[in-house]
């Protein structure tokens, strides 16, 4: 059994976690997601109450910051920060703000790197993100850019929230997802593109079942 990966990329809300979550449960491997170690340094950084626009003095914060995760007996990801369990926490709007301004920072993305990249040499994975077919994992086997509209990624994640407990109006889910779309692709570093030879998945008129069946063909085909 030969180790292996599958690089998943798309921007925010196009049901990235939960898609590649449910592949690497059938396929039994190893579901890394990479956006919940940025949420974690973004909530350090808004714990800290560091100026977002004051990008040097977050950098100063690294040498602070322990970051590591764990498997709970579910199979899930968890998120420790300085040894603190922050997998609820850093699903907060504001948290996901955060995120977005500490991951266009050089500094953050490199402290990261080699944290992803193991994972990936010591397992199988299936890996979501941003840059993970084109930075992180640029040799994975298995590469896919999952994307939907603005409109229908902004309606799924007013679900989401609602479910949560922390609902939010429409217009300001939507003018949040196409801010984030904006700095996640016009950042210099790693910023979010479909790599060349990725398989490009639009779940826009998909269901989940539909865009699960679709996503393990794709993955099953190549590995
Ligand atoms: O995927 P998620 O919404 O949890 O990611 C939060 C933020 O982290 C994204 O908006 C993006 O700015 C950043 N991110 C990144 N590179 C990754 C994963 C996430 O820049 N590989």
């Amino acid at each position: 059994n030969k180790r292996y990966a599958v690089a998943i990329d798309g921007p925010s809300g196009a049901g990235k976690s939960t898609l590649a979550k449910a592949a690497a449960a059938e396929l039994g491997i190893l579901y890394v997601d990479t956006g919940a170690i940025y949420r974690t340094i973004g909530l350090y950084a808004c714990r800290r109450e560091a100026d977002p626009h004051d990008l040097a003095a977050i950098i100063t914060l690294l040498p602070d910051i322990q970051v590591s995760m764990a498997y709970g007996e579910d199979g899930l990801q968890r998120m420790l920060l300085n040894g603190e369990d922050v997998t609820d926490v850093i699903r907060r709007p504001e948290i996901s703000r955060w995120a977005s301004v500490v991951s266009a920072i050089p500094e953050v993305r490199a402290f990261l790197l080699e944290m992803q990249r193991e994972l990936a040499r010591s397992h199988s994975v299936v890996m979501d993100g941003r840059d993970i077919g084109t930075v992180v994992l640029p040799q994975a086997e298995v590469k896919i850019f999952l994307t939907a509209s603005p409109e229908i990624r902004a309606q799924r994640r007013m679900k989401e929230l609602e479910q949560r407990g922390t609902p939010q109006p429409y217009n300001q889910v939507l003018s949040d997802i196409l801010q984030r779309d904006w700095a996640d692709s016009h950042r210099e570093t790693a910023p979010l593109r479909q790599a060349e030879d990725a398989l490009l998945l639009d779940t826009s008129h998909l269901d989940f079942d539909q865009s699960r069946e679709a996503l393990l063909h794709m993955i099953k085909e190549r590995i």
